[in-house]
C-alpha cells in the first residue's frame, strides 16, 4: 500500500527568550507522520516533547518565542498560518490531546458545550446529533454516564476524567493527523488499556496518522510502528520500533533502553550525569558530557541525523564519520 506523509516538518526550531539567554528547546528536529501509523516520540522529562506538539498548532505564540521551520499538512506550512486559518485545521485535519488537558477547557462552560463548539464547528450535526456523538465517544474511553457528565463543568470532574473527555473529543473527529502527548500518563492500565485500543481504532479505520509522546516504552513497543528519540530539542534516532528497541546505536537510546525495568533487574540503571542547560544551544553534541563511547571527533561534531540504512538515522560522531569515509573525500 502507498504510504502518505500526512504532517510532514522539517528543520523546526523553536527558541523562548529567559533572563539568562535564549533557550533553544526544539533544536532543528524533522519528521514525518503517516496515514495509519504510529510515529513514537520518546524521551527524557524536559527534552521539549510538548513544546514540538503545541509548536505545530500553533500553541505555543508567546511574547518573544521564536518558531521556524516548515510543519506541512496538505500543502500548508502550519507554522504561517494565521489564527483564523489555524482554527479551521485544528479538530479534523489535525488534533491534540495536551499533557496538561485541564488548561484546556473553559471553566464557565459544561463538558456538552466543550463538546458542541469543537464538533459544531466542523460537522453538520443536530444538538441531539452532537449530543449522542458525544455520549459514544465519552463511553469508549471508559466514562460511565455520559449524558450526566455532558452537564458537569470541568472543575466537578477528576485529573483523569478531564483527560479522558479531552481524548473523547479529539477522537469524535477522526482527525487526520493525531498529536496524542502523553495521552495515557495519568490514568490507571485498564483504562489506560482502552485508550491505546482507540487510538489503534482511529489508525486502523480512519487511517490516521499518529504522533504518540510517552515516557513509556511499554506503551511505545506496543503502539509505534516507528519511534523517534529526543534528547535536548534534537531527534538523535529515528527507526522502526523493532529495530530501534533490538539495535540502538545511539549511546542515548541505549541507556535509555538499559533504564526500562525489568522483571530479573533488581536495581534500575540510570543515565549517569544530568541533561546540559539548553542555554544559548551551540548545535553541537548534547549528550557529549554523559556519553561513555564518546572520541575525539564528538567536540567538533555537529548534531545531525545520518542514515545508517534505508531506515535507520543516527545523530551520533561515529556515525557521521563512518558515512563521510564512505562517501565523501577527506578535503
Ligand atoms: N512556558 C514555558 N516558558 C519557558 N520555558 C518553558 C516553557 N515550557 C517549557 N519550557 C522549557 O522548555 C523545555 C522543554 O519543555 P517540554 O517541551 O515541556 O519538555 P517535555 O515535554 O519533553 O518534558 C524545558 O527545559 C522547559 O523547562
Ligand atoms: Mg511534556
Amino acid at each position: 500500500m502507498n504510504e502518505q506523509v500526512v504532517l510532514d516538518v522539517k528543520d523546526l526550531h523553536v527558541s523562548l527568550p529567559s533572563m539568562r539567554g535564549v533557550v533553544g528547546a526544539v533544536n532543528g528536529i524533522s519528521m514525518q507522520i503517516t496515514e495509519g501509523k504510529v510515529l513514537g516520540l520518546v524521551g527524557e522529562s524536559g527534552c521539549g516533547k510538548s513544546i514540538t506538539c503545541l509548536s505545530l498548532l500553533g500553541l505555543t505564540k508567546e511574547e518573544g518565542w521564536v518558531i521556524a521551520g516548515v510543519a506541512k499538512i496538505q500543502g500548508k506550512n502550519l507554522l504561517t498560518l494565521g489564527p483564523e486559518e489555524i482554527r479551521k485545521i485544528r479538530g479534523k485535519e489535525i488534533a491534540i490531546i495536551m499533557q496538561n488537558p485541564l488548561t484546556a477547557f473553559n471553566p464557565l462552560m459544561t463538558i456538552e458545550q466543550h463538546f458542541l463548539e469543537t464538533i459544531g464547528s466542523h460537522l453538520l450535526l443536530s444538538k441531539k446529533e452532537g449530543r449522542n456523538l458525544a455520549g459514544r465517544y465519552l463511553e469508549y474511553t471508559g466514562l460511565s454516564q455520559p449524558s450526566k457528565l455532558l452537564k458537569q463543568y470541568p472543575f466537578q470532574l477528576s485529573g483523569g476524567m478531564i483527560q479522558r473527555v479531552m481524548i473523547a473529543i479529539a477522537l469524535a473527529l477522526e482527525p487526520k493527523v493525531l498529536i496524542a502527548d502523553e495521552p495515557t500518563t495519568s490514568l490507571d492500565v485498564t483504562v489506560q488499556r482502552q485508550i491505546l485500543c482507540q487510538l489503534a481504532r482511529l489508525k486502523e479505520k480512519v487511517r490516521t496518522g499518529i504522533l504518540l509522546v510517552s515516557h513509556d516504552l511499554g506503551v511505545i513497543a506496543q503502539m509505534a510502528d516507528e519511534v523517534a528519540v529526543m534528547y535536548c530539542g534534537c531527534i538523535v534516532e529515528r527507526a522502526p520500533v523493532e529495530r530501534l528497541f533490538n539495535q540502538p546505536l545511539h549511546p542515548y537510546t541505549k541507556a535509555l533502553m538499559a533504564s526500562k525495568p525489568k522483571m530479573q533487574k533488581k536495581t534500575l540503571q540510570a543515565i549517569g550525569g544530568q541533561a546540559p542547560s539548553l542555554l544559548n544551544f551551540d548545535g553541537g553534541c548534547p549528550f557529549f558530557e554523559r556519553c561513555h563511547e564518546k572520541s575525539c571527533c564528538c567536540s567538533h561534531y555537529k548534531q545531525e541525523l545520518v542514515q545508517y540504512d534505508d531506515k535507520h538515522w543516527v545523530g551520533c560522531a561515529k556515525f557521521a564519520v563512518k558515512q563521510r569515509m564512505l562517501y565523501y573525500e577527506p578535503a
